[in-house]
């Protein structure tokens, strides 16, 4: 697998929201990277302890930014947010029944769902964080 670029199709134009992206991306990376053994119940571990402590900070973070910028459709993104925190969830007690999640597969859900969760559902909040202060 590869290791993940940043293309100008993810910016949606909020720096903070922006930068925070690129963060999570740079995470993936370098778990990938500095994971000697992929698929070790350990490296399955510290990706999904990084990932959902990171994703937490974020989505609290772009949930502030969205409420404030009247959003219309704010629940139902909300509601994808926490369903990804669930599926962590779930990838965890997996990970800690067998040990044997397949890294690369967890690694793919986590860079893909993030991929088409910007495409897909941020970039229609652009118009509104665009209207708001600060951005
Ligand atoms: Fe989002």
């Amino acid at each position: 697998m590869n290791a993940f670029e940043w293309k100008d199709m993810f910016n949606i134009g909020h720096q903070e929201l922006d930068n925070d992206h690129r963060k999570y991306f740079d995470l993936l990376n370098e778990c990938y990277m500095s994971s000697c053994a992929p698929g070790s119940a350990k490296a399955n571990a510290d990706l999904l302890r990084r990932v959902k402590s990171y994703a937490a900070m974020h989505f609290s973070y772009e949930e502030e930014v969205l409420r404030a910028s009247g959003y219309p459709d704010y629940e139902r993104h909300e509601k994808l947010h926490r369903s990804f925190e669930e599926h962590l969830a779930e990838l965890e007690n997996v990970n800690e029944i067998t040990g044997e999640h397949k890294y690369e597969s967890m690694f793919s859900f986590l860079l893909e769902w993030f991929q088409k969760h910007i495409l897909e559902e941020d970039r229609k909040c652009i118009p509104y964080l665009k209207k708001s202060v600060g951005t």
